[in-house]
């Protein structure tokens, strides 16, 4: 059994490691967007293999995509398939093969695979050429599915993909397995630090760590994307920003058991003691190494800040936990950040949490209904929360629900 400071040091090495690493959604899109463009294919999807099976993990799709308002997205969805021969994305992972298919719709009976429609005809779309190819790492081991629709010309015509595409996917897939199975241990090395460190029930931790971490990078995106930030400074920092929100209460280590898992509700003097978790994350990391570490800190120490002034733990040294000078209240507290004062990581975290613990059960509360949550959200705009991005968390508020299903709870 390691001791609280071991795992501190454990969650400090964490730091160190994950400093370099991508995230795995971000990689994804990258691997995705990139092959789509090299192969000029309209759409496209990756399946990872997790527990066994082919999870339908990321995709994209020109043709939807454009069908939709200015700035909206298409919805996430995910759902498994067994790897065997019954689906074409199963059959390429269950032989390590590629296959070329001219026409979805008039695939050849001696061929091994038939092609469901099932989506197209869900969504709207028409399926025609496609290429499917298995993923393997350096290792001959499949590590998931890449699948390209439509290659396209100039003029949008719908080809089939040449043999030439073959040879230089098998090249990309190389580099696209070995790219996402790094990120996919980074995102494990979380997980698993997170649960050694013990906060709370595992299987409730995981989930909300990733639903908190989804939710407000979705927020960023939508708000730097109504401030006209550049797509490249949007793509640098969503990356650290996601993993800095799945640590936003990582200094919950530091809290004894007694109180992170009391049954009811806190006693004052026990919800002064877990207001120090913002300030015990912040020293995690606390001598900025790096982009990472400086988000992770600012999101650690404050996404407890309230809009109106009244949240913790304000204007603090980090380093002694006293009021930095020129900030005392009357009492010769820390005195609230207000507003701006709180940086926008800290208020975006501030909204993802509350929704995700609001919409779920604690061990000291039962889960409130979608109703009552966004009603509070809505309420407590402008005083709690930064008025701006709640209408921005409204208005995306589509996305929102669509990657809370990503997450579930029981898993
Ligand atoms: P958490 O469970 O992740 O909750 C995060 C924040 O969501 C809370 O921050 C609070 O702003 C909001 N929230 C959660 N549940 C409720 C609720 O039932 N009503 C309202 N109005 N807001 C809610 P807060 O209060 O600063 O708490 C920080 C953390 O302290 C919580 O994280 C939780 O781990 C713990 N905690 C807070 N109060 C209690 C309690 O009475 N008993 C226990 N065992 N833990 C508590
Ligand atoms: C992500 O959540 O990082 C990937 C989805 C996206 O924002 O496009
Ligand atoms: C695109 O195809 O241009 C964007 C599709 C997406 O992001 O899902
Ligand atoms: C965590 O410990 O990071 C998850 C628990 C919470 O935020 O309530
Ligand atoms: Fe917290
Ligand atoms: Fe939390």
């Amino acid at each position: 059994m390691l001791s609280k400071k071991q795992k501190m040091e454990k969650l400090v090495d964490l730091g160190i490691v994950i400093n370099q690493i991508s995230d795995l959604d971000f990689m994804l899109e990258k691997v995705l967007t990139e092959a789509r463009h090299l192969f000029s294919a309209d759409a496209g999807s990756i399946y990872i293999k997790t527990d066994g099976k082919l999870k339908f993990s990321y995709s994209q799709n020109h043709t939807l995509q454009n069908r939709l308002e200015k700035g909206k997205k298409l919805l996430y969805t995910t759902f498994s398939i067994p790897i065997d021969n019954n689906s074409i994305a199963g059959y390429v992972a269950n032989n390590g093969v590629i296959l070329n298919i001219r026409d979805a719709y008039k695939i050849p009976r001696s061929y091994p695979v038939t092609f469901n429609s099932s989506f197209d005809t869900m969504v709207g779309y028409h399926t025609k050429s496609m290429l499917t190819l298995p993923l393997t790492n350096s290792r001959k081991q499949i590590v998931g599915v890449i699948q390209l629709i439509n290659a396209t010309d100039d003029k949008g015509k719908v080809l089939k993909f040449s043999k030439t595409d073959e040879s230089l996917v098998q090249h990309f897939a190389l580099y696209a397995a070995n790219a996402i199975e790094r990120t996919q241990m980074t995102r494990t090395t979380i997980m698993r630090m997170i649960s050694m460190a013990e906060l709370r029930d595992p299987k409730e931790t995981g989930p909300h760590v990733n639903r908190v971490a989804s939710y407000s990078v979705e927020i960023f995106e939508a708000c730097a994307k109504k401030k006209k930030m550049p797509q490249e400074e949007i793509d640098a920092k969503r990356d650290s920003f996601r993993m800095a929100a799945m640590l936003h209460d990582v200094g919950k280590v530091a809290i004894s058991d007694t109180i992170l898992k009391k049954p009811g509700k806190f006693t004052y003097d026990e919800y002064e003691v877990m207001k120090t978790h913002t300030i015990l994350g912040a020293q995690l990391f606390g001598d900025a190494q790096s982009k990472f570490d400086e988000i992770s800190s600012i999101v650690s120490l404050t996404h407890h800040e309230k809009w109106d002034g009244t949240g913790y733990p304000g204007f603090i040294d980090i380093n002694t936990g006293k009021s930095l000078p020129g900030y005392e209240d009357k009492n010769g507290n820390p005195r609230g950040k207000r507003k701006e004062e709180i940086p926008l990581y800290g208020r975006i975290v501030a909204i993802a949490d509350v929704y995700d613990a609001l919409c779920s059960s604690r061990v000291y509360k039962k889960a409130w209904t979608e109703e009552q949550v966004l009603e509070t959200l809505q309420k407590d705009s402008g005083t709690h929360f930064d008025p701006e991005l709640i209408d921005v968390f409204f208005d995306i508020y589509d996305v929102i629900s669509s990657v809370s299903k990503l997450y579930p709870d029981n898993e």
